[in-house]
């Protein structure tokens, strides 16, 4: 069912600093950061032959990663986000093998204007995943 790694994401208490590490230290295409006030999150996108990396920093006082930076200061691998090619039956066959949706379980738009979804960490091993409509 799931396709391509579209993105790791990591949380990053220094958005600037972290930018350049990966432009100037590990030699990567880096984009200018994006905005997403309804994610709450600052993105700055790391463009790598075959995946890309977010770098994630909390915008406004709601940022769902504010918690995740309180406790891993340094920052840390946030999410994975896996490619389906259709979302609602990804999460249907989800539900009825009993993983939790996250939210109210309805595709928001990500930050690639494509609908996603997220699976609850306890279901897979510690790790939130995202699932993007590819
Ligand atoms: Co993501």
């Amino acid at each position: 069912m799931i396709g391509r790694l579209n993105h790791v994401a990591i949380a990053v208490p220094d958005l600037a600093a972290a930018a350049a590490q990966y432009r100037d230290l590990l030699g990567a295409r880096v984009g200018a950061p994006q905005d997403e006030p309804e994610h709450g999150v600052t993105v700055v996108f790391v463009e790598l032959p075959n995946t890309k990396i977010e770098l994630l920093h909390p915008l406004g006082p709601d940022s769902p990663i504010a918690a995740f930076l309180a406790r891993n200061p340094a920052g840390g691998i946030h999410h994975l986000c896996y490619e389906v090619a259709d979302i609602i039956a990804a999460r249907d066959r989800l539900r009825e093998q009993g993983a939790r949706v996250l939210g109210d379980g309805e595709p928001k738009i990500g930050a690639h204007g494509k609908p996603v979804l997220f699976l609850h960490p306890k279901d897979f091993a510690g790790t939130l995943i995202e699932l993007e409509q590819a």
